[in-house]
């Protein structure tokens, strides 16, 4: 078992460990700091397998629980679901020493986050993260939202957790192609600043689960500590996103995050080879490591004006100028500044194996 704290603008620590779900009540209880009324918030997949367990627990603790679940996947977080959240939680008169718990993937994290983040200005939430993408990355660091009509995450609050548990044997119910896309956001790390993380994970994520989630928790955690606000250094966790998020909306969603991510990365990676930034090795071990977690490395559009176009309507622009991340070297990411004007051929480079 590993616990890592996170010394953000509130300070809570994240557990990572084997069996914890049937703890969560003795957990939430220490960092709550004593009972109160909870709801746990998760979706239709999740609350079969893990519901149970978790109010058992935290009834057991003297916690009074109610909870609420939603049909899973992206298009649950949207502000209709939103609104039915808060005004469950009005007809249930959940108060400011009241919590509530996020018991499921990115999705239900970031809605149950949000929604915590403005009833009655504020309440206390909990994470319990049971995707490989929630566990390394969206259940920590205090980013909270829904999507609107125009896009994703457009309406959000940052809103740190009190506490994250992160039972790991959850993983294991997980259909092979979502933990794929967690996969993708972990290489993200070794490829942003971490090298021997990245040589690391050749023995197989599978094979090194605890170290792999803590040492991405430590990663995101020294981020999110630099930058809780995303005004610079926090973007680098954005590597491969922008173009990532253009694949995903080109295929209409039929490709998925983490898909479009491994893919992203290969096209900013390749790009920056081709501009004399970084060695060719290490895009060639890259794509040798993302095969080798079952990830796409090549993109199956070729119009690179229309990758641009979709990617310049994603909400990191600024101006004329998009802030990309590119990879210098495997653990040597960097903000790059790009023209708008530029991006086409940039992606073009990207493109050409
Ligand atoms: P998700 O929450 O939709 O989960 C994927 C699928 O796995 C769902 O069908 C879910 O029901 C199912 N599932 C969850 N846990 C399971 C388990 N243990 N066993 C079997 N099935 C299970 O998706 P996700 O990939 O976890 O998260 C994606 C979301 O996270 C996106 O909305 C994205 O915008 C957001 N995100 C947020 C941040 C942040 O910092 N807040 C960072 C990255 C991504
Ligand atoms: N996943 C991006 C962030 O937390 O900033």
């Amino acid at each position: 078992m590993k616990t890592i704290s996170v010394k953000a603008s509130k300070a809570y620590d994240v557990v990572i460990g084997e069996g914890l779900l049937p703890q969560s009540g003795d957990y939430c209880q220490r960092a709550l700091g004593g009972i109160c009324r909870l709801c746990v918030v998760t979706d239709d997949k999740v609350a079969p397998l893990y519901l149970n367990t978790v109010v058992t627990s935290l009834e057991a603790a003297g916690f009074d629980v109610f909870y609420y679940v939603f049909p899973n996947g992206e298009a649950s977080k949207n502000t209709e679901n939103l609104v039915e959240l808060l005004e469950i939680l009005a007809e249930n008169r959940l108060t400011r020493t009241d919590a509530l718990v996020a018991l499921g993937g990115g999705v239900i994290g970031d809605l149950t986050g949000f929604a915590a983040a403005v009833y009655l200005r504020g309440i206390r939430f909990v994470q319990i993260p049971t995707t490989l993408l929630a566990a390394v990355d969206s259940s920590v660091g205090g980013k909270t939202g829904v999507d609107l009509a125009a896009g994703k995450n457009l309406m959000g609050a940052f809103h740190q957790p009190a506490l994250v548990l992160c039972d790991y044997t959850t993983l294991d119910t997980l259909e092979p192609a979502i933990f794929a896309d967690g996969c993708a956001e972990v290489i993200k790390y070794g490829v942003i600043n971490d090298r021997p993380f990245f040589d690391l994970l050749k023995d197989g994520v599978k094979n090194r689960i605890e170290e792999v989630i803590a040492a991405c928790v430590q990663n995101k955690a020294n981020i999110v500590e630099a930058d809780e606000f995303d005004k610079g250094t926090r973007q680098l966790l954005n590597l491969g996103h922008t173009v990532g998020h253009a694949i995903e909306t080109r295929s209409d969603f039929a490709i998925s995050h983490g898909s479009a991510v491994a893919m992203g990365m290969v096209i900013v990676t390749r790009a920056a080879v081709a501009m004399g930034l970084c060695p060719e090795a290490d895009l060639n071990a890259l794509i040798t490591l993302l095969r080798a977690e079952d990830l796409p490395t090549e993109c199956p559009y070729t119009d690179a004006a229309e990758l641009a176009e979709l990617a310049t309507a994603d909400k990191k622009r600024a101006g004329d100028t998009l802030s990309l991340v590119l990879p210098y070297g495997i653990g040597d990411s960097r903000l790059y500044r790009l023209p708008v004007s530029e991006l086409e051929v940039f992606i073009e480079k990207g493109l050409t194996t």
